[in-house]
């Protein structure tokens, strides 16, 4: 399940589904500049709670991480952040 915070919604994501089509499906407004093929780094995210259930940064998400203005500890990218359990997830605005 993944729990929007700033949009009070609750969606479920198939296991092994990135959180960005996940969302996408359900109609939430998030910007994919390049479609979730793990370039522009435009649809990142703030995960409130949960990050164990994400799997470890891999290096083509860590290089497109390094890259955006917006870093931080639990700053993922949703189109490569594929969860294996619940998660609270804030849309960060560009
Ligand atoms: S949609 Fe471009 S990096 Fe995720």
């Amino acid at each position: 399940m993944i729990r929007v915070l700033d949009k009070g919604i609750e969606i479920d994501c198939p296991p092994g589904d990135p959180i960005l089509f996940a969302l996408l499906d359900r109609g939430v407004n998030i910007t994919s500049v390049c479609g979730g093929n793990c370039s522009c780094g435009t649809c990142n995210i703030e995960v409130l709670e949960g990050l164990e259930n994400l799997p470890a940064i891999g290096p083509d998400e860590a290089r497109v991480l390094s890259k955006i203005k917006r870093q931080g500890p639990n700053v993922r990218l949703s189109c490569q952040s594929r969860p294996t359990g619940d998660v609270t997830i804030r849309i960060r605005p560009l």
